[in-house]
């Protein structure tokens, strides 16, 4: 029966027009991401009409220019192809605004351009502005919006920011992002996203745990022997990646943001909800209560890093990590990683949890398996090699979205020889159409003022707490805790084996 209470909260309120001000407008993630979401929801029907769009960037460009160099780039990268009627509609929306992000005129100049803005629209004057910077500007944006009175909504209208990774680079630098976001924007206007939580698949987990009856009985240490989220990228240091990423790695880049939401919602406890704070609450206690590795030795025996040297991806050569572009030839930070984690609540009690992140493995595919206790050892025991393996239940968070899961099967005969087999749902075949991007759900979420999907200052922090005690021990302990190696196109190195073997597991095949 439905509860008459609760329908508030999971209906969706609408995305409601405004105007999206991007900063960071010539760079590309508002190229390859941001705008191609945008005109896709536009092709779909999901853009509220009248939604402007204002690029706001350091270099000198015309609107014209600005525009023609997201349409090269639309062309290429766009989910729903190109159509060039759609486009020339939509590109009317675009505009672009040329300051320094430092410069106290220039916001005074883009609080003027809205409003004009407004006025042609003859509409309120809601503004989402997307901090999509060089993080190194992050404050500065902020500031200056306050500055210029942006961060204020005139009545009846308003005012969010979404900001962009990395929210700071460790914890004392995401407390003061967050001061400083938080003296700029209250909390409930305050989006930060993480672009994960956007992925069809993981708005997916909550439904699959919480609305079938048949997982949520099993979901606990009494029937789950571990679970293993694997994100493998095939890519290594492309177009200057190199700069950002050697001063980052794959702990700081992948594992605090996208992989530990991933866990969250793996993890946590049925929300009392499903409005964001009663799902975020719940995703914040799982972190809360992850054991800390924080002492070197506890960080030795739980993390393993990697770099890769020279391989074949594809069976293309590859240069190793320190040999590829605007990578420290001595560098010690990490392409790879992979970590046990322990959650200390009732539910998972001695259930160990790993994360694999690596760059530069055979493929790019991120998945979550569930290992489930093997059944009792009797009545097939006795056949050879027992009953061959547990049941897995297999999250495929992309490619090929899905779920499948393992059971074993009697190869059909007469006699008793038992098999694995899947049983296996695939978006793709089972809706007919492709999925949304992220960044079209997460954007249309943020102009529906719903932050469901979007990270708590709490939770970010969280995240940092656990991940510092790492970063510093690998800091402090120089190469006594190594550097593992491992082949380009390979399935990372030996020591990420031993990590899960020594509590007698392997990890799954891709
Ligand atoms: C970004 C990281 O946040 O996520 C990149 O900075 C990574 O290093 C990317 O490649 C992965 O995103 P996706 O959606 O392609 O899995």
């Amino acid at each position: 029966m439905s509860n008459p209470f609760r329908e508030d909260l999971v209906s969706r309120s609408r995305p409601e027009p405004c105007t999206v001000v991007i900063f960071g407008a010539t760079g590309d993630l508002t190229h390859r991401k941001l705008v191609p979401a945008l005109y896709n929801l536009a092709v779909d029907g999901e853009l509220p009409p009248g939604v402007k769009i204002l690029g706001f960037a350091r270099r000198e460009k015309s609107d014209a220019e600005f525009r023609t160099g997201l349409e090269e780039i639309n062309r290429k990268v766009s989910r729903s192809g190109h159509d060039a009627a759609i486009w020339s509609r939509f590109v009317e929306s675009i505009h672009y605004h040329c300051s320094e992000f430092t410069d106290a005129d220039g916001y005074q100049r883009l609080a003027a351009k809205l409003d004009d803005i407004d006025r042609e629209r003859g509409g309120k004057g809601n503004r989402l502005f997307y901090v999509a910077s060089a993080p190194e500007f992050f404050d500065d944006i902020l500031e200056n919006l306050k500055g210029a009175g942006l961060n204020q909504a005139a009545p009846g209208c308003w005012a969010r920011v979404i900001v962009e990774k990395p929210f700071g680079t460790d914890l004392a630098t995401a407390q003061h992002l967050n001061q400083v976001v938080n003296r700029t924007f209250e909390e409930k206007d305050t989006y930060r996203i993480d672009h994960y939580l956007g992925k069809e698949t993981a708005q997916n987990l909550m439904v699959l745990r919480f609305a079938n009856s048949i997982f949520e009985p099993l979901w606990n240490s009494s029937h789950i022997e571990q679970i293993q989220i694997t994100c493998a990228e095939n890519l290594g240091m492309e177009g200057g990646r190199g700069g950002y990423y050697d001063k980052s790695g794959a702990l700081r880049d992948m594992v605090q943001n996208h992989l530990l939401q991933l866990l969250s919602l793996v993890a946590m406890e049925p929300p009392t909800d499903l409005s964001a704070d009663g799902v975020r609450d719940e995703k914040v206690k799982v972190l809360r209560s992850l054991r800390q590795w924080d002492t070197p030795e506890k960080v030795a025996a739980n993390v393993v890093r990697a770099q890769y040297t020279a391989g074949h991806v594809d069976g293309t050569p590859v240069p190793g990590y320190r040999e590829e572009d605007r990578v420290d030839p001595e560098s010690m930070t990490e392409a790879y990683v992979a970590l046990r984690l322990m959650i200390d609540t009732w539910r998972w009690s001695g259930v160990p949890f790993y994360i694999r992140m690596g760059k530069r493995l055979p493929k790019k595919a991120t998945e979550i398996s569930v290992h489930f206790k093997q059944p009792p050892g009797v009545l097939f025991n006795a056949l050879p090699g027992g009953v061959p393996g547990s049941n897995v239940l297999v999250i495929r968070i992309q490619p090929d979205e899905g779920i499948s899961l393992r059971m074993v099967s009697k190869i059909p005969g007469t006699s008793l020889r038992l098999e694995p087999v899947k049983m296996d749902f695939h978006y793709a075949t089972s809706f007919g159409k492709s999925s949304p991007e992220a960044y079209e759900r997460l954007l249309l979420d943020a102009m529906a003022g719903d932050a469901t999907l979007f990270a708590r200052r709490d939770e970010v922090e969280e995240a940092w707490r656990f991940i510092d005690h790492i970063e510093r021990a690998w800091h402090e302990s120089g190469e006594s805790i190594p550097m593992a190696e491992f082949d380009a196109g390979s399935w990372g190195p030996k020591e990420a084996d031993e990590l899960v073997k020594a509590d007698g597991f392997t990890w799954r095949r891709l």
